[in-house]
């Protein structure tokens, strides 16, 4: 067996349980490329602050290259009983040029090396998720840009409420996926500080420059307090919240188009490209990638409970625990990765259904509240409005007809303000464009809202 590089003290080796149960090198292996990044830094930096010699430095880099090199190329051998991503990268450095890698551990410890590789590899992964965010952004706004002027049910409680536009129901996701966006940039840039010089928790008296490893790997600032430096996992509970509520938002918007592809609303159809049969009934096609979005977003939503729970117990500075933050990590970031480009992908596919949501529109009174509306402007106030249009629909339920159905006669009959002009205010296409307050989902605002949008998302 292979002297651990912590060995000097030790007279036993770990027995093969212990070391199986500990080892994270079948999951940070993940963090090779950042690792690399900052041992590429320190040592930089160790040698330009003298406490290594420039043909250290030089051959510390070239095996540091050739050592990325095999990774990449699949001949990296990695090493159980060598524990971790920094230890397997560590050792094999010293295997390959043998002293000078002796040197690279100098003021740094794999407290302060973990958590800056975990912070540079959460850069790179926000950057990713928010490229797929703007991918369905843009999907969103393309198929709504394909449906110009149709109207849907607006639902409140899932029961039908006003009319409004299809294109203001998606610009109403991509206003979300903004915002998920703003939280991940926000975070982003709270958790660009370098750890790297915090060492095991102390800080350290060689004199390294903090500052200059921060700048070399792009963070903002060396972070101030070194205890504060390996302690810290707030940065990754921040991200995985943004994830989850980018998640639940995801989900809402599978929950969506599930219930609006089924044969009951039957609104919107995907293509079978997006879609999975049944093993057993053979006329089935189902919209599973969305239902596996709304599930999904479990994973996202335990991923950050895990964290909570993992870090809620820690005293102070480094502790081993701190290990379980990867896979909760990398699984969020994967799983949401998958999410936005499943979803980006079945946004593409949808057809509204025009013919049939045209069909079904005259039904649940949806410019009721436009009628209310009309009385105001009639100088009723908005209570009696209300009373009095709940009357009309009372006569069309006893009718069985729509508002646009009574005659100016039974209207009158209920309260003598209206006027022939009411009809102007009822049917879900007038009603729709009454709603032109900003905001609203009269096709002027959503207009201006489509205009902002494909500007923004630079949509040609
Ligand atoms: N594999 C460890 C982790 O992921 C690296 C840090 C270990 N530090 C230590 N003192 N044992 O957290």
């Amino acid at each position: 067996k292979e002297v651990k590089l912590w060995g000097g003290r030790f007279e036993e080796s770990v027995t093969d349980a212990v070391e199986k149960f500990s080892e994270s090198i079948s999951f940070d292996k993940a963090l090779y490329k950042q690792d690399i990044m900052g041992s590429r830094a320190h040592a930089t930096m160790l040698s330009h602050q003298g406490l290594m010699s420039e043909s250290d430095r030089d051959s510390i880099l070239r095996g540091l290259d050739e050592i990325e090199s095999r990774i990449e190329a699949g001949e990296f051998v990695w090493r159980t009983d060598r524990e971790d991503v920094h230890m397997n990268i560590e050792a094999a450095l010293t295997d390959l040029i043998g002293e000078p890698a002796k040197k690279l551990h100098t003021a740094r410890s794999r407290n302060d090396q973990v958590v800056t590789d975990l912070r540079l590899w959460c850069r790179d992964a926000i950057d990713k998720i928010l490229t797929r965010i703007k991918n369905l952004q843009v999907a969103l706004v393309k198929l709504a840009m394909k449906n110009e002027s149709l109207i849907v049910p607006g639902y409140t409680h899932l029961q039908r409420a006003q009319p409004v536009l299809l294109q203001h129901l998606l610009l109403s996701y991509v206003e979300q996926l903004e915002r998920d966006s703003g939280r991940l940039m926000d975070c982003r840039s709270r958790l660009n500080f370098c750890p790297l010089g915090a060492c095991a928790l102390a800080g350290t008296g060689l004199p390294i420059d903090r500052f200059m490893t921060s700048d070399a790997l792009g963070f903002t600032a060396p972070m101030r307090n070194s205890i504060d430096a390996v302690s810290d996992r707030d940065f990754v509970l921040e991200f995985l919240s943004a994830n989850s509520i980018t998640a639940v938002h995801l989900s809402r918007l599978g929950e969506e188009w599930v219930l609006w592809a089924s044969e009951e609303f039957g609104f919107l159809t995907p293509s079978d490209s997006v879609s999975t049969g049944s093993s057993i009934m053979p006329q089935k096609k189902n919209p599973d990638p969305m239902e596996l979005v709304r599930g999904k977003s479990a994973r996202v939503i335990g991923d950050l409970v895990t964290l909570l729970v993992l870090c809620k117990g820690l005293p102070q500075a480094y502790n081993r625990d701190l290990q379980e933050d990867k896979e909760p990590l990398f699984d969020s970031v994967k799983t949401l990765i998958g999410m936005l480009e499943v979803s980006a992908e079945f946004a593409h596919s949808i057809t509204y259904n025009w013919e049939r949501i045209q069909k079904t529109l005259p039904a649940g009174h949806l410019d009721a509240t436009t009628l209310a509306d009309y009385l105001v402007k009639k100088g009723v106030p908005f209570r009696t409005s209300h009373d009095i249009v709940g009357r009309s629909v009372a006569l069309c339920l006893s009718n069985n007809c729509q508002l646009l159905d009574l005659t100016l006669d039974e209207l009158r009959n209920i309260n003598p303000v209206f006027e022939k002009d009411v009809y102007d205010f009822l049917g879900v296409e007038n009603s729709v464009e009454k709603f032109c307050s900003y905001g609203s989902t009269g096709s002027e605002c959503v207009a201006d809202q489509l205009g902002f949008w494909v500007a923004k998302l630079d949509i040609n």
